[in-house]
Protein backbone atom coordinates (compact mmCIF):
# COMPACT_ATOMS: atom_id res chain seq x y z
CA UNK A 1 0.00 0.00 0.00
CA UNK A 2 1.38 3.13 -0.67
CA UNK A 3 0.61 6.32 1.33
CA UNK A 4 -0.37 9.12 -0.79
CA UNK A 5 -1.71 13.13 0.03
CA UNK A 6 -2.40 15.97 -2.48
CA UNK A 7 -2.15 19.38 -0.81
CA UNK A 8 -4.46 21.96 -3.39
CA UNK A 9 -3.21 25.75 -2.81
CA UNK A 10 -1.18 28.49 -4.59
CA UNK A 11 2.33 27.14 -5.20
CA UNK A 12 5.56 28.87 -4.95
CA UNK A 13 8.99 27.62 -6.44
CA UNK A 14 11.50 27.91 -8.13
CA UNK A 15 12.72 26.50 -11.73
CA UNK A 16 16.14 29.10 -11.33
CA UNK A 17 18.46 30.89 -9.85
CA UNK A 18 17.25 34.62 -9.29
CA UNK A 19 20.26 36.09 -8.02
CA UNK A 20 21.69 35.29 -11.75
CA UNK A 21 18.50 35.41 -13.95
CA UNK A 22 15.62 37.57 -13.91
CA UNK A 23 13.99 37.16 -10.63
CA UNK A 24 10.63 37.02 -11.39
CA UNK A 25 11.46 34.37 -14.41
CA UNK A 26 13.25 32.26 -12.25
CA UNK A 27 9.90 32.15 -9.70
CA UNK A 28 7.71 29.83 -10.62
CA UNK A 29 3.59 30.06 -9.68
CA UNK A 30 0.88 27.98 -9.78
CA UNK A 31 -1.88 30.03 -9.58
CA UNK A 32 -4.29 26.88 -8.48
CA UNK A 33 -1.85 24.09 -7.62
CA UNK A 34 -2.07 20.87 -7.20
CA UNK A 35 1.25 18.55 -5.29
CA UNK A 36 0.42 14.98 -5.37
CA UNK A 37 2.92 13.29 -2.46
CA UNK A 38 3.61 9.63 -2.08
CA UNK A 39 5.11 8.09 0.05
CA UNK A 40 6.92 10.85 1.45
CA UNK A 41 7.95 12.47 -1.85
CA UNK A 42 7.10 14.91 -4.74
CA UNK A 43 5.32 13.18 -7.27
CA UNK A 44 3.59 15.40 -9.24
CA UNK A 45 2.88 19.43 -9.24
CA UNK A 46 1.23 21.09 -12.08
CA UNK A 47 -2.00 23.16 -12.32
CA UNK A 48 -4.97 21.64 -10.38
CA UNK A 49 -6.77 20.65 -13.55
CA UNK A 50 -4.19 19.46 -15.45
CA UNK A 51 -2.63 17.40 -12.07
CA UNK A 52 -6.81 15.88 -10.83
CA UNK A 53 -6.86 13.42 -13.42
CA UNK A 54 -3.09 11.77 -11.98
CA UNK A 55 -4.70 11.75 -8.44
CA UNK A 56 -4.74 8.32 -7.34
CA UNK A 57 -7.86 6.52 -6.25
CA UNK A 58 -9.24 7.60 -2.74
CA UNK A 59 -6.40 9.70 -1.98
CA UNK A 60 -7.50 13.11 0.26
CA UNK A 61 -6.91 16.60 -0.89
CA UNK A 62 -6.21 19.17 1.53
CA UNK A 63 -7.18 22.51 0.35
CA UNK A 64 -5.53 26.09 1.11
CA UNK A 65 -7.62 28.60 -0.21
CA UNK A 66 -5.23 31.88 -0.46
CA UNK A 67 -2.58 30.52 1.14
CA UNK A 68 0.77 29.73 -0.47
CA UNK A 69 2.23 26.42 -0.95
CA UNK A 70 6.26 26.57 -0.95
CA UNK A 71 8.85 24.42 -0.38
CA UNK A 72 10.05 24.05 3.67
CA UNK A 73 12.61 26.78 4.90
CA UNK A 74 16.19 25.86 5.27
CA UNK A 75 18.01 27.03 7.86
CA UNK A 76 21.85 27.28 7.47
CA UNK A 77 23.17 28.22 10.47
CA UNK A 78 21.28 27.70 14.46
CA UNK A 79 22.00 26.72 17.69
CA UNK A 80 19.43 24.62 19.27
CA UNK A 81 21.46 24.64 23.31
CA UNK A 82 20.94 28.78 23.02
CA UNK A 83 16.90 28.88 22.49
CA UNK A 84 16.56 29.31 26.40
CA UNK A 85 18.87 32.58 25.91
CA UNK A 86 17.84 34.21 23.13
CA UNK A 87 17.15 38.36 23.75
CA UNK A 88 20.03 38.51 26.61
CA UNK A 89 20.68 41.89 26.60
CA UNK A 90 23.56 44.37 26.08
CA UNK A 91 26.63 42.86 24.55
CA UNK A 92 28.48 41.99 21.53
CA UNK A 93 30.34 38.58 20.41
CA UNK A 94 33.13 37.79 22.67
CA UNK A 95 31.56 39.33 26.57
CA UNK A 96 28.09 37.82 24.95
CA UNK A 97 29.62 34.01 24.62
CA UNK A 98 31.35 34.78 27.84
CA UNK A 99 28.36 36.42 29.83
CA UNK A 100 25.24 34.30 28.49
CA UNK A 101 26.81 31.60 26.20
CA UNK A 102 28.83 29.32 27.88
CA UNK A 103 26.56 29.25 31.12
CA UNK A 104 23.43 28.03 29.27
CA UNK A 105 25.12 25.55 27.06
CA UNK A 106 27.07 24.14 30.77
CA UNK A 107 23.63 22.60 31.35
CA UNK A 108 23.47 20.00 28.14
CA UNK A 109 25.79 17.45 30.28
CA UNK A 110 22.45 16.62 31.60
CA UNK A 111 20.67 14.72 28.89
CA UNK A 112 17.22 15.03 30.59
CA UNK A 113 17.61 19.06 29.81
CA UNK A 114 19.25 18.18 26.41
CA UNK A 115 16.30 16.26 25.41
CA UNK A 116 13.61 18.95 26.49
CA UNK A 117 15.09 21.65 24.61
CA UNK A 118 15.72 19.48 21.88
CA UNK A 119 12.43 18.67 21.39
CA UNK A 120 10.80 22.66 22.35
CA UNK A 121 13.67 24.21 19.40
CA UNK A 122 12.42 21.25 16.54
CA UNK A 123 8.60 22.31 17.74
CA UNK A 124 9.63 25.97 17.52
CA UNK A 125 11.53 25.75 14.38
CA UNK A 126 7.91 23.59 12.26
CA UNK A 127 5.89 25.88 14.34
CA UNK A 128 7.92 28.67 11.93
CA UNK A 129 8.20 26.68 8.48
CA UNK A 130 11.56 25.81 8.85
CA UNK A 131 12.15 21.74 8.04
CA UNK A 132 15.74 21.24 7.65
CA UNK A 133 18.36 23.31 9.58
CA UNK A 134 22.48 22.98 10.22
CA UNK A 135 22.91 22.68 14.28
CA UNK A 136 25.33 23.67 16.59
CA UNK A 137 24.88 20.95 19.28
CA UNK A 138 26.75 21.80 22.93
CA UNK A 139 30.44 20.19 23.68
CA UNK A 140 28.64 17.19 25.55
CA UNK A 141 28.15 14.29 22.90
CA UNK A 142 24.99 13.80 25.19
CA UNK A 143 23.42 17.19 23.51
CA UNK A 144 24.23 15.30 19.95
CA UNK A 145 22.62 12.19 21.27
CA UNK A 146 19.45 13.70 22.27
CA UNK A 147 18.73 16.72 19.31
CA UNK A 148 19.52 13.32 16.67
CA UNK A 149 17.08 11.21 19.00
CA UNK A 150 14.64 14.14 19.05
CA UNK A 151 14.98 14.83 14.92
CA UNK A 152 14.68 11.30 14.14
CA UNK A 153 11.21 10.80 15.79
CA UNK A 154 9.94 13.58 13.52
CA UNK A 155 11.96 12.14 10.23
CA UNK A 156 13.10 15.44 10.19
CA UNK A 157 16.27 16.12 7.45
CA UNK A 158 18.46 17.59 9.93
CA UNK A 159 22.52 18.65 10.07
CA UNK A 160 24.09 18.62 13.55
CA UNK A 161 27.24 18.06 15.52
CA UNK A 162 28.92 18.40 18.60
CA UNK A 163 30.76 21.48 19.46
CA UNK A 164 34.83 21.43 19.15
CA UNK A 165 36.24 23.16 21.85
CA UNK A 166 39.54 22.74 23.14
CA UNK A 167 40.68 26.25 24.64
CA UNK A 168 39.70 29.51 25.50
CA UNK A 169 36.36 27.98 27.03
CA UNK A 170 35.16 27.64 31.02
CA UNK A 171 36.86 24.29 31.96
CA UNK A 172 33.58 22.28 32.09
CA UNK A 173 32.94 22.85 28.53
CA UNK A 174 36.38 22.50 26.97
CA UNK A 175 37.35 18.95 25.25
CA UNK A 176 40.45 18.02 24.12
CA UNK A 177 41.60 17.50 20.59
CA UNK A 178 41.70 13.72 20.95
CA UNK A 179 38.89 13.58 22.76
CA UNK A 180 37.14 15.54 20.09
CA UNK A 181 37.90 13.47 17.58
CA UNK A 182 37.06 10.52 19.07
CA UNK A 183 33.52 11.46 20.40
CA UNK A 184 33.10 13.12 16.91
CA UNK A 185 34.00 10.02 14.92
CA UNK A 186 31.87 7.77 17.76
CA UNK A 187 28.34 10.30 16.86
CA UNK A 188 29.26 10.56 13.41
CA UNK A 189 29.43 6.53 12.55
CA UNK A 190 26.34 6.04 14.61
CA UNK A 191 24.12 9.33 12.97
CA UNK A 192 25.48 9.91 9.78
CA UNK A 193 22.94 9.10 7.09
CA UNK A 194 21.02 6.89 9.55
CA UNK A 195 17.40 8.13 8.33
CA UNK A 196 17.40 11.38 7.58
CA UNK A 197 19.97 12.86 10.03
CA UNK A 198 23.45 14.24 8.65
CA UNK A 199 26.60 14.83 10.81
CA UNK A 200 28.73 18.12 10.75
CA UNK A 201 32.29 18.26 12.74
CA UNK A 202 31.44 21.16 14.38
CA UNK A 203 34.47 23.30 15.54
CA UNK A 204 32.82 26.12 17.45
CA UNK A 205 35.35 29.16 15.56
CA UNK A 206 39.14 29.27 15.56
CA UNK A 207 40.01 30.99 18.78
CA UNK A 208 38.53 28.09 20.63
CA UNK A 209 40.46 25.45 18.94
CA UNK A 210 44.09 24.82 19.14
CA UNK A 211 45.50 24.29 15.75
CA UNK A 212 46.09 20.50 16.67
CA UNK A 213 41.96 20.03 16.98
CA UNK A 214 42.01 21.74 13.64
CA UNK A 215 43.92 19.56 12.29
CA UNK A 216 41.88 16.30 13.60
CA UNK A 217 38.19 18.25 12.47
CA UNK A 218 40.30 17.54 8.82
CA UNK A 219 41.22 14.19 9.73
CA UNK A 220 37.85 13.34 10.27
CA UNK A 221 36.42 15.07 6.99
CA UNK A 222 38.63 13.48 5.21
CA UNK A 223 37.61 10.40 6.10
CA UNK A 224 33.84 10.81 4.80
CA UNK A 225 33.09 13.49 1.72
CA UNK A 226 29.74 13.15 2.74
CA UNK A 227 30.05 14.79 6.13
CA UNK A 228 29.21 18.37 6.78
CA UNK A 229 31.27 21.03 8.67
CA UNK A 230 30.11 24.24 10.60
CA UNK A 231 32.14 26.92 12.18
CA UNK A 232 31.75 30.61 12.40
CA UNK A 233 33.79 32.73 10.28
CA UNK A 234 34.70 36.26 10.60
CA UNK A 235 32.05 37.83 12.91
CA UNK A 236 33.13 40.58 14.89
CA UNK A 237 36.16 43.01 14.32
CA UNK A 238 37.45 41.82 18.11
CA UNK A 239 37.22 38.45 17.36
CA UNK A 240 39.16 38.98 13.51
CA UNK A 241 41.96 40.60 15.93
CA UNK A 242 41.92 37.76 18.24
CA UNK A 243 42.26 35.18 15.14
CA UNK A 244 45.12 37.68 13.70
CA UNK A 245 47.06 37.11 17.24
CA UNK A 246 46.67 33.57 17.86
CA UNK A 247 47.39 32.52 14.24
CA UNK A 248 50.35 35.01 12.94
CA UNK A 249 51.26 32.83 10.21
CA UNK A 250 47.61 32.46 8.36
CA UNK A 251 46.73 35.47 6.05
CA UNK A 252 43.28 35.27 6.92
CA UNK A 253 40.86 33.93 9.27
CA UNK A 254 39.19 31.95 6.75
CA UNK A 255 42.96 30.74 6.08
CA UNK A 256 43.07 29.21 9.34
CA UNK A 257 40.58 26.84 8.16
CA UNK A 258 41.68 26.05 4.65
CA UNK A 259 45.39 25.62 6.24
CA UNK A 260 43.35 22.24 8.31
CA UNK A 261 41.35 21.35 5.31
CA UNK A 262 38.16 22.38 6.91
CA UNK A 263 36.92 24.42 3.39
CA UNK A 264 35.48 22.65 1.42
CA UNK A 265 31.63 21.47 -0.11
CA UNK A 266 29.29 20.91 2.39
CA UNK A 267 31.42 23.28 5.09
CA UNK A 268 29.20 25.54 6.37
CA UNK A 269 30.82 29.23 7.60
CA UNK A 270 28.60 31.22 9.55
CA UNK A 271 28.33 35.08 9.25
CA UNK A 272 31.28 35.70 6.82
CA UNK A 273 31.30 39.71 6.94
CA UNK A 274 34.96 41.00 7.99
CA UNK A 275 36.11 38.91 4.68
CA UNK A 276 38.18 40.33 1.78
CA UNK A 277 38.14 39.21 -2.00
CA UNK A 278 40.26 36.67 -2.12
CA UNK A 279 38.50 35.27 0.54
CA UNK A 280 35.07 35.32 -1.82
CA UNK A 281 37.25 33.44 -4.17
CA UNK A 282 38.56 30.82 -2.44
CA UNK A 283 34.96 30.23 -1.41
CA UNK A 284 33.86 29.65 -4.81
CA UNK A 285 36.51 27.96 -5.84
CA UNK A 286 35.83 25.50 -2.77
CA UNK A 287 32.37 24.90 -3.21
CA UNK A 288 31.53 25.93 1.08
CA UNK A 289 29.00 27.97 2.04
CA UNK A 290 28.21 31.19 3.76
CA UNK A 291 25.71 31.25 6.68
CA UNK A 292 24.21 35.11 6.39
CA UNK A 293 22.76 35.72 9.93
CA UNK A 294 20.90 38.43 9.49
CA UNK A 295 18.95 39.31 13.03
CA UNK A 296 21.67 37.79 14.83
CA UNK A 297 24.35 40.41 13.12
CA UNK A 298 22.16 43.19 13.88
CA UNK A 299 21.54 42.00 17.66
CA UNK A 300 24.97 41.69 18.32
CA UNK A 301 26.15 45.10 15.91
CA UNK A 302 28.59 42.69 14.54
CA UNK A 303 28.45 44.03 11.05
CA UNK A 304 26.84 43.84 7.10
CA UNK A 305 27.40 41.00 5.52
CA UNK A 306 27.56 42.07 1.75
CA UNK A 307 25.23 39.92 0.25
CA UNK A 308 25.51 40.89 -3.73
CA UNK A 309 29.33 40.52 -3.29
CA UNK A 310 29.11 37.13 -2.62
CA UNK A 311 26.36 36.51 -5.02
CA UNK A 312 28.35 38.27 -7.65
CA UNK A 313 27.35 36.29 -10.80
CA UNK A 314 30.97 36.02 -11.79
CA UNK A 315 32.36 34.15 -8.89
CA UNK A 316 29.01 33.09 -6.86
CA UNK A 317 29.55 32.09 -3.51
CA UNK A 318 27.33 29.36 -2.17
CA UNK A 319 25.20 31.25 0.70
CA UNK A 320 22.27 29.80 2.73
CA UNK A 321 20.09 31.66 5.11
CA UNK A 322 20.88 31.59 9.35
CA UNK A 323 18.26 32.47 12.30
CA UNK A 324 21.82 31.68 14.36
CA UNK A 325 19.31 31.46 17.55
CA UNK A 326 20.48 32.39 20.64
CA UNK A 327 22.11 35.77 18.73
CA UNK A 328 19.52 35.69 16.30
CA UNK A 329 16.21 37.41 17.74
CA UNK A 330 13.31 34.78 15.78
CA UNK A 331 13.42 31.13 14.48
CA UNK A 332 11.48 32.28 11.40
CA UNK A 333 12.85 33.19 8.65
CA UNK A 334 10.54 35.67 7.46
CA UNK A 335 12.35 37.37 10.00
CA UNK A 336 15.42 36.57 8.28
CA UNK A 337 14.09 38.11 5.42
CA UNK A 338 12.62 40.84 6.65
CA UNK A 339 16.13 42.21 8.33
CA UNK A 340 18.05 40.69 5.22
CA UNK A 341 15.96 43.36 2.68
CA UNK A 342 17.38 46.27 5.31
CA UNK A 343 21.15 45.21 5.32
CA UNK A 344 20.74 44.91 1.66
CA UNK A 345 19.09 48.35 1.85
CA UNK A 346 22.23 50.00 3.75
CA UNK A 347 24.68 48.60 1.46
CA UNK A 348 23.47 49.62 -1.49
CA UNK A 349 21.42 46.95 -2.82
CA UNK A 350 17.95 45.23 -3.58
CA UNK A 351 16.68 42.55 -2.19
CA UNK A 352 14.37 41.21 -4.84
CA UNK A 353 11.33 38.70 -3.01
CA UNK A 354 11.87 36.15 -5.21
CA UNK A 355 16.00 36.22 -4.59
CA UNK A 356 14.84 36.30 -0.85
CA UNK A 357 12.11 33.11 -0.60
CA UNK A 358 15.25 31.81 -2.92
CA UNK A 359 17.79 31.94 -0.06
CA UNK A 360 15.38 30.65 2.07
CA UNK A 361 14.61 27.60 0.15
CA UNK A 362 16.41 26.18 -2.83
CA UNK A 363 19.44 28.52 -2.45
CA UNK A 364 19.95 27.42 1.19
CA UNK A 365 19.42 23.86 -0.03
CA UNK A 366 21.59 24.65 -2.52
CA UNK A 367 23.73 25.90 -0.32
CA UNK A 368 24.13 22.58 1.58
CA UNK A 369 24.87 20.26 -1.39
CA UNK A 370 21.49 19.13 -0.83
CA UNK A 371 19.38 20.76 -3.49
CA UNK A 372 18.33 17.35 -5.10
CA UNK A 373 16.43 16.04 -2.15
CA UNK A 374 14.61 19.47 -0.89
CA UNK A 375 14.47 22.90 -1.49
CA UNK A 376 12.04 22.89 -4.43
CA UNK A 377 8.57 21.33 -5.48
CA UNK A 378 8.79 19.49 -8.00
CA UNK A 379 8.81 15.34 -9.03
CA UNK A 380 11.27 12.97 -6.83
CA UNK A 381 11.93 15.84 -3.78
CA UNK A 382 11.24 14.96 -0.59
CA UNK A 383 8.01 16.60 0.88
CA UNK A 384 9.31 19.02 3.16
CA UNK A 385 6.68 22.36 2.36
CA UNK A 386 5.26 24.96 4.66
CA UNK A 387 2.11 26.41 4.02
CA UNK A 388 2.23 30.27 3.95
CA UNK A 389 -1.09 32.67 5.26
CA UNK A 390 -0.16 36.12 3.40
CA UNK A 391 -3.61 37.28 5.76
CA UNK A 392 -2.33 36.30 8.92
CA UNK A 393 -3.62 39.42 10.84
CA UNK A 394 -5.92 42.08 10.10
CA UNK A 395 -3.04 44.36 8.90
CA UNK A 396 -1.33 41.55 6.48
CA UNK A 397 -5.11 41.08 5.22
CA UNK A 398 -5.43 44.49 4.63
CA UNK A 399 -1.86 45.00 2.89
CA UNK A 400 -2.83 41.24 0.48
CA UNK A 401 -5.61 43.33 -0.14
CA UNK A 402 -3.25 45.76 -2.85
CA UNK A 403 -1.09 42.90 -3.32
CA UNK A 404 -0.96 43.21 -7.73
CA UNK A 405 1.66 40.33 -8.55
CA UNK A 406 2.78 37.24 -6.72
CA UNK A 407 6.13 38.91 -6.32
CA UNK A 408 4.24 41.82 -4.00
CA UNK A 409 2.75 39.46 -2.25
CA UNK A 410 5.78 37.38 -1.15
CA UNK A 411 7.23 40.75 0.02
CA UNK A 412 4.44 41.75 2.42
CA UNK A 413 5.13 37.90 4.21
CA UNK A 414 8.95 38.79 4.32
CA UNK A 415 7.99 41.96 5.79
CA UNK A 416 5.06 41.48 7.48
CA UNK A 417 5.50 37.73 8.48
CA UNK A 418 6.22 35.69 11.10
CA UNK A 419 5.58 32.55 12.85
CA UNK A 420 1.86 33.10 12.91
CA UNK A 421 2.47 33.04 8.86
CA UNK A 422 2.99 29.32 8.84
CA UNK A 423 -0.66 27.62 8.44
CA UNK A 424 0.95 24.35 8.34
CA UNK A 425 4.09 22.47 7.76
CA UNK A 426 4.90 19.00 6.17
CA UNK A 427 7.72 16.72 6.83
CA UNK A 428 8.28 14.01 3.89
CA UNK A 429 5.17 13.99 2.95
CA UNK A 430 3.71 14.29 7.07
CA UNK A 431 1.89 17.11 8.51
CA UNK A 432 4.51 17.82 11.70
CA UNK A 433 2.50 21.41 12.73
CA UNK A 434 -1.11 23.02 12.44
CA UNK A 435 -1.60 26.56 13.29
CA UNK A 436 -4.19 26.18 16.05
N1 LIG B 1 31.11 32.56 17.62
C1 LIG B 1 31.53 31.54 18.39
N2 LIG B 1 30.50 30.97 19.03
C2 LIG B 1 29.40 31.64 18.67
C3 LIG B 1 28.02 31.51 19.01
O1 LIG B 1 27.60 30.67 19.78
N3 LIG B 1 27.18 32.42 18.42
C4 LIG B 1 27.60 33.36 17.55
N4 LIG B 1 26.73 34.21 17.01
N5 LIG B 1 28.90 33.51 17.24
C5 LIG B 1 29.79 32.66 17.79
ZN1 LIG C 1 26.40 30.88 15.50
Amino acid sequence: MHDTLALRGRVVTFRDNPFVTDPVAALHHEEDGLVIIRDGRIERMGAYADTLPHLPAGTQVVHYPDCLISAGFVDTHVHYPQLPMIAAYGEQLLEWLERYTFPTESRFCDPAHAHDIARRFLTELLRCGTTTAAVFCTVHPQSVEAFFTESERLNTLMIAGKVLMDRNAPPDLRDTAQGGYDDSLALMEHWHGRGRQMYAVTPRFAPTSSEEQLELAGALLARDDSVFMQTHLAENVDEVAWVRQLFPARRSYLDVYAHAGLVRPRAILGHAIHVDEPDLATCHDSGCALAHCPTSNLFLGSGSFRLFDAMDPRRPVRVGLGTDIGAGTSLSQLQSLNEAYKIAQGTGHRLHPAQAFWLATAGGARALHLDHRIGTIAPGMEADLCILDPAATPLQALRAQSCDSISDLLFSLMMLGDDRSIRATYVAGRKVHERA
